[in-house]
């Protein structure tokens, strides 16, 4: 019989399932995992700081590749779900833009890399989701300079159709090297991709 092509569900259900066999709380893994194979956004003991980190994967992840000598700060409006006894975690929950929130996490700094996987809550309507990504995306940026130690790594989501090229202009003032990168396990029909900066100078 022929081989059916596989459809955007089945591409779904791939990952969907790979990250429950693996223990991950979320598919979007896996985008972290090409982006860190792509571009070596952290090593083996490092600081991390996972921004709009829940559920917990790219956390749980940050944690399972890197040494006993690293640590990930996560903060996310929502709770996560991934074990928080882990004592290479530091969690806060709340908003990234509150300064309290901020200058916790920054005794926890400065880090080697700055991770961001926040998105805003979508209304459907894409000019306003994609405004509210870049409005999200760009204080965030303008904050993870003060976050990131020099040589550090920043990958951050960013919704395209706005002005991710500004966004990316932006990066190029602080870092030697910036990519716009879309990885395979986003969605087909998702408008999401990401900015990388790296070496911050
Ligand atoms: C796509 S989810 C992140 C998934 C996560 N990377 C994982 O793999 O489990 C996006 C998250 O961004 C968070 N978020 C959005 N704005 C935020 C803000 N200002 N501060 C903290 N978290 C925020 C949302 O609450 C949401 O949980």
């Amino acid at each position: 019989m022929p081989k059916k092509k596989s459809s955007k569900r089945s591409e779904l259900d791939h990952y969907s399932l790979k990250a429950k066999k693996e223990g991950y709380p979320a598919r979007s893994v896996y985008k972290l995992e090409e982006l860190n194979s792509k571009f070596g956004i952290f090593k083996k003991n490092s600081k991390i700081l996972d921004i709009g980190a829940a559920p917990g994967s790219w956390s749980l992840y940050c944690l399972r590749k890197t040494g006993k000598d690293s640590l990930v700060a996560a903060v996310d409006l929502k709770d996560i779900t991934i074990n928080k006894n882990e004592e290479r975690l530091f969690f806060l929950q709340g908003d990234f833009f509150d300064e309290k929130i901020q200058s916790q996490l920054l005794e926890k700094g400065p880090f080697d890399a700055v991770i961001s996987d926040a998105a805003p809550a979508t209304t459907g309507n894409r000019t306003v989701d994609t405004g509210r990504s870049f409005t999200l995306a760009e204080g965030i940026i303008s904050i993870a300079d003060k976050m990131l130690c020099p040589g550090g790594n920043l990958a951050i989501k960013i919704f395209q159709g706005g002005d991710e090229k500004e966004l990316a202009n932006m990066l190029a003032k602080t870092f030697k090297e910036t990519k716009i990168f879309k990885p395979k396990a986003c969605r087909n029909e998702s408008f999401e991709t990401y900015l990388v900066g790296l070496n911050f100078k």
